[in-house]
């Protein structure tokens, strides 16, 4: 199928994690003008909520942060439906304090990625032939703030007491931050570091989408610890270990957000007065 109206009402871009357990997933591949999202997107009910689950790095984790194709993702997602959407994400702790297990849903971003298209509104001709197009969307606080007060409630209820605000600062990857980058990133007052947040909210805000980051530290970054530095392993020990909680916590924000069409946040209106060039599907 090319494209469906409706099917979900909330996005989770995330790992298989949040998707495989599910009975009765409908899987779903959209096309875009941007080429192809990272994976078919899997549709399924959560709480009587309908919910696409996309696989960030592809079902066979084969794509690497720098070669997301962020902008398919977040308009196969709209595509069908979607105006919320919840990123979980790993990340590196800054601070000792944050270390492995602590959950922190960010208020804040720094954008550090080199190599990435960040924007829909680039003013080239778009696929379908349409006039160029400039947009500079407000971004000021990156984060629907619906969704972070959804996230640290269901943390709550978990009895996982999340980080409420701080800064994910996003890398380009795919390698890890030296130390001195780290410790750079740590001076700054920077809270956590990782490789995909960014330009996923920005994307989603310039197609009027609510963004929520929900970042799980698996490790201290390199700055933080006095060991060998960051190693992919451990990452993935921690986040193995932290997915099944990680997915009670994503489910119940998604119980905890407001229903398709009573969003009053900023995020539903960020595209207003301005004339974009595209019609958003
Ligand atoms: N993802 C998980 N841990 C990370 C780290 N230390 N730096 C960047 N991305 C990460």
């Amino acid at each position: 199928m090319t494209e469906a109206a409706a099917l979900a009402e909330i996005g989770v871009i995330g790992g298989s994690g949040f998707y495989s357990f599910l009975d009765d997933v409908t899987e779903v591949a959209v096309e875009t003008p941007y080429g192809p999202p990272s994976d078919s997107l899997f549709v399924g009910e959560v709480a009587g909520r309908r919910v696409a689950f996309l696989p960030r790095h592809g079902r066979k984790h084969h794509l690497p942060p720098h070669r997301i194709n962020y902008r398919a993702n977040l308009w196969a997602l709209r595509s069908v439906g979607v105006r919320q959407v919840l990123g979980p994400c790993a990340v590196g702790g800054l601070r000792p304090e944050y270390g492995p297990g602590t959950l922190l849903v960010p208020d804040q971003l720094v954008d550090r990625t080199k190599a990435r298209t960040q924007t829909y509104y680039d003013g080239e001709q778009l696929p379908d032939g349409r006039t160029p197009n400039v947009v500079h969307t407000t971004f000021a606080d990156p984060y629907c703030p619906v969704g972070r007060s959804a996230a640290l409630a269901a943390a709550r209820g978990r009895d996982w007491e999340a980080v409420d605000g701080g800064t994910l600062v996003v890398i380009e990857g795919p390698r890890f931050s030296t130390r001195a980058e780290s410790k750079w990133h740590a001076a700054q007052g920077w809270s956590v570091v990782g490789m995909t947040g960014h330009p996923e909210a920005v994307l989603a805000r310039e197609l009027e989408l609510c963004y929520t980051s929900l970042t799980l530290v698996t490790d201290l970054d390199a700055g933080a610890e006095t060991g060998e530095g960051v190693s992919h392993q451990e990452v993935l020990e921690v986040f193995a270990a932290n997915v099944d909680r990680m997915r009670e916590v994503l489910f119940d924000v998604v119980s905890g957000l407001p229903a398709a069409g009573e969003r009053d946040c900023l995020c539903a209106g960020a595209l207003q007065g301005w004339d974009t060039g595209i019609e958003l599907p």
